[in-house]
């Protein structure tokens, strides 16, 4: 099959180009001397995690439990589910580990960790719990020098097996963009998660994983010395944020929407295409980035960069694009006749994988495999 005979919108995955940002990414985690758990929230596709594990990562990260379900019924049974715990959903977290799922879940306030204690005792079911370290002030985490973390750990420690470790995630790093600030919070990221570890076991209390990671920080780091573990996520195909933050190149990205050309407004220079913010996401995170993408780079349909054509503006489902700079683009009708398709790269992976529910795998000879399923909802 070829892209023509797709119907687009389509999300395309270039397969040589996701392969490669797999190996070269545990290959670095091999050589720094930790074990990897991708986190596959980018893709929520079984067939591109078992790619992950063939590669040599050990367990999958999720932002979900219906992740986790999907990912423990397709047999991946080392799971850590990083969104922080609350009561109403321990039922649906007991029912993996009862059914035999290594999962582990993180919690970062005295309520949550006393909430599992209580439901661990009330159902007589231990639950393996990571505790979440705020290491750079962009989200949620108990601070690692803080008394609150001692008692979490205590409150946790009241049945053996629960307390199983520290979780970050430095995710203020998408806002750098030079070498020398992601290797500055790369080693922040570190060596606070190292110290919430260090702190619990001073007192007693067991550590055994001290996880850490984003994109920008496992690229970044230069030693990860006691650290067990690292996270990343949107590595796996990368997209124009992080192209911006200097980790990868847009030559990279793995994963681009393929559109055609429906239409165009010759006096503004504009073609019409059947890509819009359904398809692209509503993601503008290049905004305040140095380079705006608009909602994507235009690419031709073998994936070749066209520069300076962007999608500048987009509706549900029709996509504007046109000239970075425009200058009078007369020839937009020539350029992109109706019909043409294209390829547009993403700001955000995440958020535009999100709008499709399937991949379609694609090879340096243009070749479609059969779609890859991905799954949505919680
Ligand atoms: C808890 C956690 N860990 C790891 C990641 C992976 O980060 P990235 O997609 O930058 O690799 C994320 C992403 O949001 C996350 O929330």
């Amino acid at each position: 099959m070829t892209i023509h005979e797709l119907t687009t919108p389509a999300a395309l995955v270039d397969t040589t180009r996701m392969t490669r940002n797999i190996q070269t990414m545990q290959q670095r985690m091999n050589y720094l001397g930790v074990a990897f758990r991708p986190h596959v929230k980018t893709t929520k596709c079984i067939a591109i995690a078992q790619a992950q594990i063939a590669a040599g990562a050990k367990g999958i990260t999720v932002s979900t439990l219906k992740e986790a379900e999907q990912f423990f019924a397709a047999g991946i049974n080392d799971i850590l589910y990083a969104v922080g715990m609350v009561a109403p959903k321990l039922n649906q977290a007991a029912a993996l580990i009862q059914r035999g799922c290594a999962l582990k879940i993180i919690a970062d306030s005295v309520e949550s960790a006393s909430a599992i204690m209580a439901y661990s005792e009330a159902h007589k079911l231990t639950f393996e719990v990571w505790i979440e370290i705020d290491t750079d002030g962009h989200r949620s985490g108990v601070k690692p020098a803080s008394e609150e973390l001692i008692t979490i750990g205590h409150i946790l420690n009241r049945h053996k097996r629960t307390l199983g470790g520290v979780m970050t995630h430095a995710g203020s790093s998408y806002d750098l963009n030079t070498p020398a600030a992601l290797q500055i919070l790369a080693e922040q990221e570190r060596s606070l998660c190292v110290l919430a570890a260090s702190r619990l076991r001073a007192t007693g209390l067991p550590c055994p994983n001290v996880s850490i990671g984003s994109t920008p920080t496992a690229l970044s780091a230069q030693q990860l010395e006691d650290v067990t573990e690292v996270r990343a996520g949107v590595y796996v195909f990368y997209d124009l944020v992080m192209s911006n933050v200097g980790v990868c190149s847009v030559n990279d990205i793995a994963l681009s929407v393929l559109t055609t050309v429906i239409g165009h407004q010759v006096d503004k220079g504009w073609a019409i295409v059947d890509a819009g913010w359904m398809a692209m996401s509503r993601d503008r995170g290049t905004q305040k980035q140095s380079n705006d993408y608009g909602y994507g780079q235009v690419c031709d349909a073998s994936g070749r960069v066209i520069e300076g054509y962007q999608l500048i503006a987009a509706n549900q489902e029709h996509g504007i694009l046109s000239q970075v700079k425009p200058d009078n683009d007369q020839v937009i009708t020539a350029r992109f006749p109706v019909g043409t398709q294209l390829r547009i790269l993403p700001n955000h992976a995440c958020a535009t994988g999100a709008q499709f529910p399937s991949y379609h795998p694609i090879n340096d000879q243009q070749v479609i495999s059969p779609a890859w399923d991905r799954f949505y909802g919680w």
